[in-house]
């Protein structure tokens, strides 16, 4: 059937939908928090390393070969080898549960678009968000009760990702990827504009950016920034593999890595200066100092921000929402990209329609996220989240390297990443890149995690 399709109308739906898979809830408030932790300006030398010789030959390789085979991740992994095949299943599993936990967060921030309108979290955010909003509790009798409030948010992103998932390609994720990308940056360009005029602004940009080279000789500090742009460029997920298998024959796709690495980094960038000017404004009014306010998070968008509001006046009740809703657009692109790679897998294997299977995976999902809604569900989460975040991703990223920049020998696919590309020409450096500097750095980085290293 023409209209089940899967293949981007164009390259700016393409792009588009890329750059909004990037640019998620990591960008806002993850960023900005490791900027500040790991030697504020300091940090930009690991940063930048990190995106020349990580993000962008590898989502190069990962464009590349989703390109080439335009199929889904595990069909691609089965015609490498056979009997590899179920180990092409562990990305789209583990996609599944980062999108799980992911969509719950987004749920919750839903609700606090309502609420800001009207400071419905009174005077103390902290008590309002860990004690009424999510009744949390680490107490295994937790798991019984489900809060109706959370539910009914976490249902509703996933009733959203139905409805925009479950139309053809271009129908549904490219339309509303055209749409809501653009409307995500400009509200972020007006909330830090409006940030930068709040009288502080400096007093928190100066802590931000304050350099401190002493950290540069920390290891830590560099797995930071790796960590960094896995997951804020969303790597080793077969996400942007999944995106790129839909890409239309001439398609440049060396020069849309380069837009989405460039878009992504100055997003976050963006958000790091958004928040650093508020937390000084937030610092000038309380006398509290800017060190003693941050935090990352959902510490930070749920309790630091309304913090920010009760002491704002009334433009709060503005901005406030225009920030929970940026949150929001951030987070629904990112999980569309999310949902993409576990549908089109299960489409594949089962010959199944791309209506029911959204339609299967939302409410298999829905029914899962459930787990999220309980009072336990945020102590569940913190655990998900440091499982799926530290482990999952980076494993994700070093057995695709090997599968395919070894295994399959992603040198076969230069003459076609060549073919289109306008600007940056592939050669030798990007093998070297993919097949030796990314393994044996992220070898490093995992065992020296394993080792306890990582913070
Ligand atoms: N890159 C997005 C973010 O920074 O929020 C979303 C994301 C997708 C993160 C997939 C992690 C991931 F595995």
């Amino acid at each position: 059937m023409a209209n089940e399709k899967n293949e981007w109308g164009s390259n700016i739906s393409f792009l588009l939908a890329m750059i909004g898979s990037a640019v998620g809830l990591g960008n806002i408030w993850r960023f900005p928090y490791v900027l500040y932790s790991n030697g504020g300006g300091a940090f930009y030398i690991p940063y930048i390393t990190a995106v020349l010789i990580l993000g962008i030959p590898f989502l190069i390789l990962e464009y590349g070969v989703g390109y080439n085979f335009k199929s889904s991740f595990p069909k691609a992994i089965r015609s490498i080898s056979k009997k590899w095949e179920y180990l092409g299943w562990f990305l789209p599993v583990a996609i599944f549960m980062i999108l799980v936990y992911y969509i719950s967060i987004l749920g919750w921030d839903g609700f606090y678009v309502i609420i800001s309108a009207f400071k419905g979290w009174g005077a103390d955010p902290n008590n309002y968000f860990t004690n009424t909003f999510l009744q949390s509790t680490e107490s295994v009798s937790g798991i019984a009760s489900v809060v109706p409030v959370i539910a009914v948010s976490i249902l509703a992103g996933w009733f959203i990702l139905w409805f925009i998932s479950h139309r053809n390609l271009e129908d549904g994720i490219g339309r509303v990827s055209k749409a809501l990308v653009p409307l995500l940056f400009i509200i972020m360009i007006g909330i830090v504009i409006f940030s930068l005029t709040l009288p502080g602004a400096g007093i928190g940009l100066s802590q931000l950016f304050n350099p401190d080279w002493s950290l540069l000789a920390d290891f830590n500090i560099w797995m930071a920034a790796f960590g960094q742009i896995i997951f804020s460029l969303s790597l080793g997920m077969c996400i942007a593999f999944t995106y790129a298998s839909y890409a239309q024959d001439d398609s440049d796709l060396v020069s849309n890595v380069l837009y989405v690495a460039v878009a992504n980094c100055g997003f976050e960038n963006f958000a790091a200066i958004g928040v650093f000017s508020i937390l000084g404004y937030m610092s000038l009014q309380s006398g509290v100092a800017v060190p003693d306010l941050v935090t990352q998070g959902t510490g930070l968008v749920f309790i630091v921000y309304p913090e920010v509001f009760n002491v704002l006046g009334g433009i709060a009740n503005i901005i406030g929402p225009l920030f929970f809703f940026t949150v929001y657009l951030a987070g629904i692109t990112s999980v569309l990209a999310l949902l993409e790679p576990v549908s089109v897998s299960i489409q594949n294997k089962f010959g199944w329609s791309r209506n029911k299977t959204v339609t299967v995976l939302c409410i298999i999902g829905g029914a899962c996220s459930m787990i999220y809604a309980t009072a336990m569900g945020s102590y569940i989460l913190g655990i998900a989240d440091t499982f799926l975040n530290q482990i999952a991703l980076l494993i994700g990223v070093i057995f695709e390297c090997i599968l395919f920049a070894w295994i399959f020998d992603a040198s076969k696919i230069i003459p076609s990443l060549n073919k289109n590309s306008k600007t940056l020409k592939i050669g030798k450096w990007w093998i070297v890149a993919i097949k030796y500097i990314i393994p044996i750095v992220l070898g490093f980085v995992w065992i020296g995690g394993l080792f306890g290293v990582i913070s």
